[in-house]
């Protein structure tokens, strides 16, 4: 081997044992980053020859070089291998290659330190909006679904016991509230990775004197990363992003839940497309809702990336430790997971099937017993005392097997002075949604204006 086989060859006496090179190798996944590598070299290169430090025409021949191979990168995805070992050797050895020995210098006053954290800053910022549109491409799906419900009513459940009527729309446009969220969230985690960490050195700063305000600019970002020794080991804006990843594929899982439940023949509120759903090899009847469980599946892999990045992240001393490799397969694979999922869960969505329950009767039952106390309490029945009425009862129609609608006018007047005639018109499913009367509520215009206020979230954001 040549004494610059590696980017640190001259230090040693000996070749690398190479199934330890290969161990720490990170050129297999890191290759991802090739063109926001040749994207921070691009500005390095210029800011050194700002600076005084390459002359222009130096500069002028790294910036070709740097282009050529953001080109081949681009023309050819099998561009980025060879035994290298990770993409910043990559890059340095092809832009010898084509430049000659100028190449050597665009390395100067730089660490592959603050390189590798610039790189996966820039990746984020890149990628990050892909994922955001796949979270709004599911909102969407879901005010589709929360449309096409129209007036549709199930039950509410706590507990996962029946608890009061609900608008499916709202049911839908409660799964969209929580990916708005998300989306915000990845927001946040933009913002977090919105620092440039050039400037930096390996750990205490570079000697050369480089405008680093400038270079954030022309990089894009906001703000120069505080401390030099932080930058190092500073993982945060990764934390941040696979918590945020962890929290879509928390919501997608409950989403996936509810359907995989709803969908079953013991509650049949939806029914799930052909397309999306899955056979059984042995019995004929069966209709699986493999995707869904899937979602929810994989949903332990990504918790676990976020979990297991804080454990590599806790015990770093100071300054950057090649630990912190680890920080790129957990945000690839989190990426490529949560994508995947969200477009998984589009698709299901979108082609839910909303059957509306045979009566008014399959949301109401039992599940009324609120809008009876709620009666009650509008005749001046302070409520605990309603609720002691009303659950004697229900005690009665539990044991008789029956419910509020089979009680007459004369039957309920037995239970309580209170109760008159226009109980029975009232006490129904669809009387319960039209009661509530808060903004966040299951009332009818509420849901609606929730709807379109949701829409055009999702407009503004597409
Ligand atoms: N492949 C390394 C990583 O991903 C790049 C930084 C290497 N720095 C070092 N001092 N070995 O973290």
């Amino acid at each position: 081997m040549t004494d610059e086989q590696h980017l640190w060859s001259g230090r040693f006496d000996a070749a690398p044992d190479a199934d330890v090179f290969r161990f720490q190798a990170s050129l297999g996944f890191d290759r991802r980053l090739l063109e926001d590598d040749v994207e921070g070299s691009l500005a390095w290169a210029a800011a050194l020859a700002q600076a005084g430090v390459l002359t222009a025409a130096d500069a002028e021949s790294i910036r070709q070089g740097l282009t050529a191979i953001r080109e081949a990168g681009r023309a050819d995805p099998a561009y980025v291998q060879g035994a290298d070992e990770d993409v910043h050797a990559f890059v340095e050895r092809k832009l010898i290659e084509r430049v000659g020995d100028v190449g050597r210098r665009l390395h100067t006053g730089r660490s592959r330190n603050e390189q590798v954290s610039l790189d996966l800053r820039l990746y984020l910022r890149r990628r990050l909006p892909a994922v955001q549109q796949a979270v709004v491409r599911l909102v969407d799906a879901l005010t589709g679904r929360a449309a096409a419900a129209g007036s549709a009513l199930m039950p509410a459940y706590t507990h996962l016991r029946r608890a009061q009527p609900v608008l499916a729309a709202h049911f839908f446009l409660a799964h969209a509230a929580a990916l708005r969220r998300d989306h915000a969230r990845i927001e946040t985690v933009r913002d977090e990775a919105d620092a440039l960490p050039l400037g930096s050195g390996a750990a205490t700063g570079t000697s050369y004197p480089v405008d680093v305000e400038a270079l954030a600019r022309r990089l894009g970002f906001s703000r120069v990363a505080a401390n030099s020794l932080d930058v190092s080991s500073d993982r945060d804006f990764v934390a941040a992003m696979l918590h945020a990843a962890a929290l879509v594929m928390v919501h997608l899982s409950r989403l996936a839940e509810d359907l995989i439940i709803f969908t079953g023949d013991e509650f049949g509120f939806f029914e799930l497309a052909d397309s999306v759903a899955t056979g059984s090899s042995l019995m004929p009847q069966k209709k699986n809702p493999d995707p869904l469980e899937l979602v929810r599946g994989k949903t332990g892999r990504v918790v676990g990336r976020a979990s297991g990045w804080l454990t590599t992240m806790k015990g770093l001393p100071s300054g950057y430790n090649k630990d912190l490799q680890e920080d790129k397969e957990a945000v690839f694979e989190v990426e490529d997971t949560v994508v995947a999922s969200l477009q998984a869960m589009t698709a299901v969505t979108a082609s839910l099937e909303i059957r509306r329950l045979a009566d008014e009767a399959a949301a109401g039952g039992l599940m009324l017993a609120t809008d009876v106390a709620d009666y009650l309490v509008h005749r001046g029945l302070p409520f605990r005392r309603a609720h002691e009425v009303v659950g004697g009862i229900v005690r009665d129609l539990v044991s008789a097997g029956r419910d509020f609608a089979s009680l007459t006018p004369a039957d309920w007047r037995r239970y309580h002075e209170l109760f008159e005639a226009d109980v029975v018109r009232r006490i129904t499913a669809r009387g319960a949604v039209e009661a509530r009367t808060t903004p966040q509520s299951t009332n009818p215009a509420a849901v609606q204006a929730a709807l379109d206020e949701a829409r055009s979230w999702a407009e503004a954001h597409r």
